[in-house]
């Protein structure tokens, strides 16, 4: 009894502790629907090529379906001792058909076996991200709509730099996560490369159709080596990249949604059911969504390092280390789902106090370089303006005051150039307004932008 499926040149049983060491289906279980998916595929080729018989495929496919909705309703019983996923289906398999669930694995290996399952796997996963992502997109694009007008500091270093719209700001992350979703997008179609029919890793002499199991599953192509693809893991590595950049840009999100609702800064207000208190201090109301998405960013930039350090230095072709790719993307996908589908909602229980965000715009010389541009637009050339308006700036940090309250005649005493009309350029709503190149901060390109986000989510 307890025999393996491999287990015809074993002379004992294997030992606990190996099985308890080397098992994954306590983890891959997950890749069940996939599996069967790709079982299928394969038992219709076999068929088709007169490997099995149809009757042999229709008790495949049969089997397999029950298997599936046995899994499905927690009906079914993972065996640690069958190591995976994929032999607890087709042990599963055979106890249900018999003989003809010992013909599913003609022509195939675990190896390609596996490859296929993360692919499939992974272009699920990767409509559910666009999804999510595209999720996110328009909770920034909802607040750009609602808030826009609204002026800010514009940061650099994190210091005070140039006012800004808010609407800019937030679009800002429209363009991020944008990005991402059309990194996604280049790697499930790089991942949607179809690896079965590699066999172990040499190919199989037997006679199969690998373009028609691509087809059956949706994919274009075939992958072209058979040694490749056993040992290929770049698809799962690049994945975890695209997930790595979307937690970063989250994260730099979460930093800054934690900076701004505290005391210091006060741009916004986090709604309450939003936010966690203090087990001691009666008065806290703390940020801990973003917190935590900031703090997770640590196990999935994790999950992309140890894989990439699982594949280095491995030679062709399929080596037992590949298994510890699943447990990393399962938990990467995991957390940045969460992780985007948590944002969105702390985004639309979030409020911005326009009030307190202009009220950082006084201060801080934000229009110095509005003042050297409109010394540029009387001919004088930038490094000198650039020159001239730092003096101005520390003249007025000596007597405390801002640019804009000067009087014209000191102002003249630094540059005969400035006249009257230096105060509309001095003014903050002036700076944003004037800042019209392609992608800048008037008012009027930031009108753009916001309506093509809203077409492009389909928003209007
Ligand atoms: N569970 C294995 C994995 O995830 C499947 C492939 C095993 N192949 C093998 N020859 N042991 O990598």
């Amino acid at each position: 009894k307890n025999k393996k499926l491999w287990g015809g040149r074993f002379a004992g049983t294997t030992a606990a502790s190996v099985e308890a060491f080397t098992e994954s289906i306590s983890y891959d279980w997950r890749l069940y629907r996939h599996d069967i998916q790709g079982s299928m595929a394969h038992a219709r080729m076999l068929a088709r090529q007169g490997l099995i018989s149809e009757q042999e495929r229709d008790a495949i496919l049969k089997g397999l379906a029950e298997i599936e909705s046995e899994i499905e309703q927690d009906r079914f019983t993972f065996r640690p001792e069958l190591e995976d996923i994929h032999m607890n289906i087709e042990k599963a398999l055979t106890e249900k058909v018999g003989a003809a669930g010992e013909k599913l694995h003609t022509a195939r290996s675990r190896n390609d076996q596996v490859a296929l399952d993360i692919r499939l796997y992974l272009r699920d996963e990767g409509r559910v991200l666009d999804e999510l992502l595209a999720g996110v997109q328009k909770s920034f694009v909802r607040l750009a709509r609602r808030y826009l007008g609204a002026v800010m500091p514009g940061y650099t270093h994190l210091q005070r730099a140039q006012p800004v719209l808010l609407s800019h700001h937030l679009l800002a992350y429209y363009e991020m996560f944008g990005r991402d979703r059309g990194r996604v997008a280049d790697c499930v179609r790089r991942l949607a490369v179809m690896p079965l029919g590699a066999a172990a890793m040499a190919g199989t002499g037997l006679p199969i159709d690998r373009r028609f199991v691509a087809r059956e599953l949706g994919f274009d192509e075939i992958t072209a080596n058979s040694m490749d693809t056993s040992g290929d893991r770049d698809f799962a590595m690049e994945m975890l990249f695209c997930l790595t950049v979307i937690q970063l840009h989250l994260s730099r999100l979460a930093e800054e949604l934690v900076l701004w609702s505290s005391k210091e800064f006060e741009f916004i207000d986090i709604g309450d059911r939003y936010c966690t208190g203090s087990s001691i201090m009666p008065q806290k109301k703390n940020p801990d969504i973003p917190e935590l998405i900031r703090g997770k960013t640590g196990r999935v930039a994790g999950a992309l390092v140890a894989l990439l350090m699982t594949v280095k230095g491995l030679p062709m072709t399929y080596n037992r280390d590949l298994q510890e790719d699943k447990e990393q993307l399962f938990d990467a996908l995991d957390t940045v789902k969460a992780s985007l589908s948590i944002t969105a909602e702390l985004l639309d229980n979030t409020t911005f106090r326009t009030d307190r965000l202009a009220e950082a715009t006084r201060g801080g010389f934000m229009t110095a370089t509005d003042l050297a541009d409109y010394l540029v637009k009387k001919n004088m050339p930038f490094r000198q303006a650039h020159g001239v308006v730092g003096r101005i700036v520390a003249h007025c940090q000596e007597r405390d005051v801002e640019i804009d309250e000067l009087e014209l005649d000191e102002l003249r005493q630094f540059s005969d150039l400035i006249e009257e009309d230096v105060f509309e350029v001095l003014s903050v709503e002036g700076s944003v307004n004037s800042r019209v190149s392609e992608g800048g901060t008037a008012r009027v390109r930031v009108e753009e932008a916001l309506e093509r986000a809203e077409r492009q989510l389909g928003m209007t």
